[in-house]
């Protein structure tokens, strides 16, 4: 069988977790092999990269050091885990990949996206996923869900920033999507999780049909 990469993405609090699930327990029962991952992380070296990434503390993070963080992290999450896997035949869903980081260091942060198109062409020219689910929401609503689920730990970096770094991520997704329409499909997020997720199948479905 052929593999697939297929990615999830949106802003925070939009349900992308669930829905990353619940593809995957519906894929297996179409008799596929779906492998979950996640990025940052993904590999024992990504995911210590991600907590470097995420945990708040006292030194500030420059933008230029995020972004390269977040292409190493990528680099061993791709070559060890993602690669090896649609390789072999292999439908991985994967909770973000390199349209957060135009949305968030590119919009959010304000990097130039000639920095991160440069990134691209180092750590993987020419690899995109076959599919982007963009699920998208008022941001208000992703952040309220946000603080609810928030447990002992508090907010991570990314979940300290204002609301106005959450309406550039919003915008800067939606503008790729618009440049994208063939890969990058925008699912309405604000819908139940049971509607979100009959439209999310609408799109994996395509794919299936397609094996
Ligand atoms: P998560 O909460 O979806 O697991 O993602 C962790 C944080 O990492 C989230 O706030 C978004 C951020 N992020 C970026 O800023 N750039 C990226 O390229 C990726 C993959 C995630």
């Amino acid at each position: 069988m052929q593999g697939r990469f297929i990615t999830f993405e949106g802003g925070e609090g939009v349900g992308k977790s669930t829905q990353v699930a619940a593809s995957a327990t519906w894929l297996r029962q179409q008799g596929i092999e779906v492998v979950l991952t996640r990025e940052p992380g993904g590999t024992p070296r990504a995911e210590r990269l991600r907590q470097i990434l995420l945990e708040r503390g006292d030194e500030p993070m420059p933008g230029s050091c995020e972004l390269l963080l977040m292409f190493a992290a990528r680099a061993t999450h791709l070559a060890n885990l993602v690669r090896p896997a649609v390789a072999r035949g292999a439908w991985v869903l994967c909770d973000r990949f390199t349209d957060a980081t135009y949305a968030y260091q590119g919009g959010g942060r304000g990097m130039p996206s000639s920095h991160i198109d440069a990134l691209v062409q180092a750590v993987h020219p020419d690899y995109w996923p076959d599919l982007t689910v963009l699920l998208d929401a008022p941001v208000e609503t992703g952040l309220a869900r946000a603080h609810e689920r928030n447990g002992a730990n508090g907010p991570d970096r990314f979940e300290t920033e204002q609301r106005e770094f959450f309406e550039r991520v919003r915008e800067a997704y939606l503008a790729r999507a618009a440049r994208e329409p063939q890969r990058i499909r925008v699912v309405d997020a604000s819908a139940s999780v049971d509607a979100v997720q009959q439209q999310v199948r609408a799109l994996l479905g395509a794919l299936v049909a397609g094996r």
